[in-house]
């Protein structure tokens, strides 16, 4: 299995809109992140769905390393 790639050590706040579906990047390739742009084609990664139950700033998980997708759940703070 490979790997996801760290695509930053710290999470993307997104300004979220209540009831917009988001796609999150799982792979970590992404040129667009935190959001998938298709670069998982030749991986075993896929995008993670995320719909917003309300407005407001929501923290994607940039090094792909969390537990709680797509969400950060601070496990960044391990990665060197
Ligand atoms: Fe990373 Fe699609 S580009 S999951
Ligand atoms: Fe991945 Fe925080 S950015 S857990």
């Amino acid at each position: 299995m490979s790997e996801a790639v760290v695509a930053s050590k710290t999470p993307f706040g997104v300004e979220a809109e209540e009831g917009k579906t988001y796609f999150w990047c799982s792979c970590g390739r992404s040129g667009n992140q935190p959001f998938c742009d298709g670069s998982h084609k030749d991986t075993e990664f896929r995008p993670v769905p995320y719909k917003a139950k309300e407005s407001g700033t929501v923290y994607f998980c940039g090094c792909k390393q969390t537990q709680n997708q797509p969400r950060c759940d601070g496990t960044h703070r391990n990665i060197d």
